[in-house]
């Protein structure tokens, strides 16, 4: 039986992933579990490839943002789908290289590399540094000298646009601790002093507008602003611009409340408007990257738990607790993210109630949703949370020294431990 969203309920009732009961997940691996699927992600990236080939001519690349999902298998499942990666720290670049991910297909950004970061990644032939400011650029070039190699750089360009109130006004994002400002000549004299840096050569120029957007047109602006950039640095230096990086960014579907526009339906826009602003200026169509991190594996990813007290407050409220919380997922605390829940061992029970469900942590913030739908809830239930594949292992943390779940990936029926579930001596290894 299908169920709206395609989620797959079997004939007992139960939840079913990757072709996989979930129920028999929780009871194998114990909860909370993260379960991860195998053919969305593939799907996702798949789709997205196939963009590039359609919009671009297979002149382009996406790297996977993988902030949004950082352990060793993404690197190689990124790999086998030829997708190159975005890293944005020393360990995410570390966490690649140890699968020996190829590294020219790296873009390395950051606000605030350190000296370590950055002799990493020239030491270790990162395709491209994505250079934040000035004194970075300085820093690269140094390094580079001294390793005697070229730094491959982009420059990162707030372009200006706030995606998340509709607003285009030019000034509205120079407040950012991002990149270089554009209407104040910071970017451009950025541009000239990259082309006159010996040790360094200035691959293209890269925008990121922000996260779990649901709009094309904010999309097209950014695409359009960059290529008049790229079009103003020809024209003031003669220095033709080969590769765009428009980030990010793409929204997935959290809850009914969102309504994901298809991916082709972006890039097309996106690309008209790159090809017309190309032919507008006489202005090539560069090597366009996109890097994708939540729309990969944002929908693949459900989290499993075991319900435990549940409390109902007479004329208040009913609280629903569950054996994570803010650990392993800290979105709902820090952005009151929504989710959609379901009882994995009745997924097919009408949603008659109204709860809270809370984390275990010692916290009264510690919850997972507020005025959530559910079946009559009792102690022993399995509750999955949908959509969790993005920006929860990755910023889980062991808070009350709750151990960090294990992430476990389904496929045609068949399970296997991506990563291993911490353990009381894992989150006390490092004291002394
Ligand atoms: N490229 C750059 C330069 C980025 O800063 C980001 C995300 C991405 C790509 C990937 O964006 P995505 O496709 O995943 O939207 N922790 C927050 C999200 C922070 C996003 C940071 N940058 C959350 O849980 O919603």
């Amino acid at each position: 039986m299908k169920m709206e969203r395609n989620i797959t309920v079997n004939e007992a009732g139960h939840l079913v992933l990757g072709g996989v009961d979930a129920t028999v997940l929780a009871e194998k691996y114990g909860t909370p579990l993260y379960v991860m699927e195998e053919d969305k992600i593939r799907g996702a990236m798949r789709a997205y490839r196939s963009s590039i080939e359609k919009f671009y001519g297979g002149n382009g690349r996406i790297c996977f943002a993988s902030k949004a999902f950082c352990c060793k298998e993404m690197y190689r499942i990124a790999d086998e789908e030829g997708l190159g990666a975005d890293v944005v720290s020393g360990g995410e670049m570390f966490t690649a290289l140890s699968v020996g991910f190829p590294m020219e297909k790296v873009c390395f950004h950051g606000n605030n590399k350190s000296d370590k970061e950055i002799r990493m990644a020239l030491e270790n032939h990162v395709g491209r540094i994505v250079v934040d400011n000035m004194e970075e650029l300085d820093r690269i070039s140094h390094f580079a000298d001294e390793l005697n190699v070229i730094a491959n750089v982009q420059l990162r360009v707030k372009p200006g646009i706030d995606a998340h109130t509709h607003n285009f006004i030019m000034t509205g994002q120079i407040d950012s601790k991002f990149g270089f400002a554009l209407e104040t000549g910071e970017a451009m004299a950025a541009v000239k002093k990259a082309i006159e840096t010996p040790s360094v050569r200035l691959c293209g120029v890269d925008c990121h507008i922000g996260s779990q957007i649901h709009e094309v047109t904010p999309f097209v602006k950014a695409g359009e602003v960059m290529m008049d950039f790229i079009a103003s640095i020809k024209e003031e230096t003669g220095y033709e611009i080969d590769e765009l990086d428009l980030g990010g960014g793409y929204g997935i579907r959290y809850t009914s409340e969102d309504d994901p526009v298809p991916y082709a339906e972006y890039m097309e826009a996106v690309s008209a408007a790159i090809h017309a602003k190309a032919e507008k200026h006489g202005v090539k169509v560069p090597f366009i990257l996109m890097e994708p991190g939540r729309s990969i594996v944002g929908e693949a990813g459900t989290t499993l738990y075991t319900v435990g007290a549940v409390k109902h407050i007479p004329n208040v409220r009913t609280y629903v607790s569950v054996d994570g919380g803010m650990g392993d997922n800290p979105r709902y605390i820090l952005y009151q993210s929504k989710y959609d829940f379901l009882l994995a061992n009745r997924a097919d029970a009408p949603a008659d109630t109204t709860v809270t469900v809370a984390g275990k942590c010692c916290e009264s913030g510690d919850l997972l949703g507020e005025n959530v739908p559910l079946p009559e809830t009792k102690a022993g239930d399995i509750m999955a949370v949908l959509s969790t594949g993005a920006y929860n292992y990755s910023m889980a943390s062991c808070y009350n020294r709750n151990p960090i779940p294990p992430v476990v990936m389904v496929k045609d029926g068949a399970d296997r431990v991506i990563v291993k579930g911490q353990t009381y001596e894992d989150v006390c290894r490092n004291d002394v």
